[in-house]
């Protein structure tokens, strides 16, 4: 949907002149390499997308978001007197945690009228939450500050880190900041290359002329992925905790691989030095993978994006039959250099680098022997890099 159409549809839905209705985007994501180490303080690498949530909304006079979904059916009605209530909401949870955290942070929120267009599967591993979560933060704050007479450009980063701790306090996911980051800080054809440590980042033009990135989706319902991403983040913890009794680190991420071989033994649980490994290693990866992409070596990116799938299913154990069977599959196409899981894992989606001209030939091959082994079909999106959150 358009802008105009969306803002055609929020007014025969809410009623009101077109003129007072706003409109803000956000886009979700797709991670290239470094998963699951943003929240041990380590690399990721991911993009924005061109789809995301556009949402259409206009200031009302009380403290009440009322809110639909363009696909959904119903008006959700959140009164941010009492916020605790919409936790388990199906959907509308997520933004009413976002205006708990801004006005933590001195915000003021007004009530709105808001209709939401998302272009994301919902859940799917593309960041469909953490696009919801910029965009209402993005369009909140401005609100808030236009009401305030504050005269100054939002702070992206700080809308990215409202979104993270909705999540984290109000939704009760330990989520790192990669996907927000993105959603809020993405460019145009743009990969963001950012240290988790610091939120230090360089905007990376992607330049793989004669390449695509095809996002195949597993179509997997995800269940149980929250408990297991909360669980995989403790392993890391403990992890760090029996290694600082013989080193000194802050994060995992920062280890280097010679030092963590040299002293791994003393984490004394077999599963967790494979989650440390993991976490250390991907890390390295990245690094690998900025040279090689700045050597023009796209064939070694694809290589380090195989391993990088590959130590996500054998040490951080985050894949899945559904996802194994994609890249497997991936892999076998003439012309995919690389494939791998992106996000959390325990379904979702993959991210593939396929030859221009053997995209068509991918998708078939790749969307038949998955549906044969697996039972149902994946979905494909050949999407391009877009821009982070803004007011359009
Ligand atoms: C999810 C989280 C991110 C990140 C990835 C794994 O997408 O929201 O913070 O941890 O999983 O890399």
């Amino acid at each position: 949907m358009n802008k105009q159409q969306l803002i055609d549809e929020f007014v025969n839905l809410y009623g009101g002149d077109k003129e007072t209705v706003r409109v803000f985007a956000s886009p979700g994501r797709v991670n290239l390499i470094g998963e699951h180490t943003d929240y041990n303080g380590g690399f990721v690498f991911p993009a924005a997308l061109t789809m995301g949530t556009t949402i259409a909304l206009r200031v009302r006079n009380d403290r009440v978001l009322r809110m639909k979904a363009t696909d959904l059916d119903g008006i959700v009605e959140a009164d941010l007197n009492t916020p605790e209530k919409y936790k388990d909401l199906f959907w509308g949870n997520y933004q009413v945690g976002v205006a708990v955290e801004l006005e933590k942070n001195g915000y003021e929120i007004s009530g709105c009228d808001m209709l939401y267009d998302d272009t994301l599967p919902h859940g799917g591993g593309l960041s469909s939450s953490a696009a919801i979560e910029v965009a209402t933060a993005l369009a909140l704050a401005t609100i808030s500050n236009e009401k305030k007479g504050i005269n100054k450009e939002i702070d992206m980063i700080e809308m990215a880190k409202i979104g993270q701790k909705a999540e984290n306090n109000y939704i009760g996911v330990n989520c790192g900041i990669m996907d927000q980051f993105a959603s809020a800080m993405g460019k145009k054809n743009h990969v963001i290359f950012l240290d988790c440590k610091d939120l230090s980042y360089k905007l990376i033009p992607l330049n793989i002329t004669g390449y695509k990135i095809v996002i195949s989706n597993t179509n997997k319902k995800r269940s149980l992925a929250d408990s297991k991403y909360n669980e995989r983040r403790c392993e890391c913890e403990d992890a760090l905790s029996k290694l600082n009794t013989v080193i000194d680190y802050d994060y995992l991420g920062v280890i280097p691989t010679q030092v963590f071989e040299q002293h791994k033994n003393v984490i004394g649980d077999e599963i967790k030095i494979k989650r440390a490994e993991h976490v250390v290693y991907e890390c390295d990866r990245v690094l690998k993978s900025i040279e090689a992409l700045e050597n023009n070596d796209i064939l070694k990116f694809g290589e380090l994006m195989n391993s990088s799938h590959n130590s996500l299913r054998d040490l951080y154990e985050v894949t899945g039959i559904e996802l194994d069977t994609l890249v497997d599959e991936a892999r076998k196409v003439d012309g995919c250099i690389g494939s791998r899981m992106t996000g959390a894992g325990f379904g979702g989606c993959t991210v593939s680098i396929v030859k221009d001209e053997a995209v068509e030939q991918f998708k078939e091959i790749v969307g038949k022997n998955y549906t044969e082994k697996i039972g149902y079909a994946p979905s494909f999106y050949v999407s391009d890099l877009g821009d982070g959150g803004r007011e359009i």
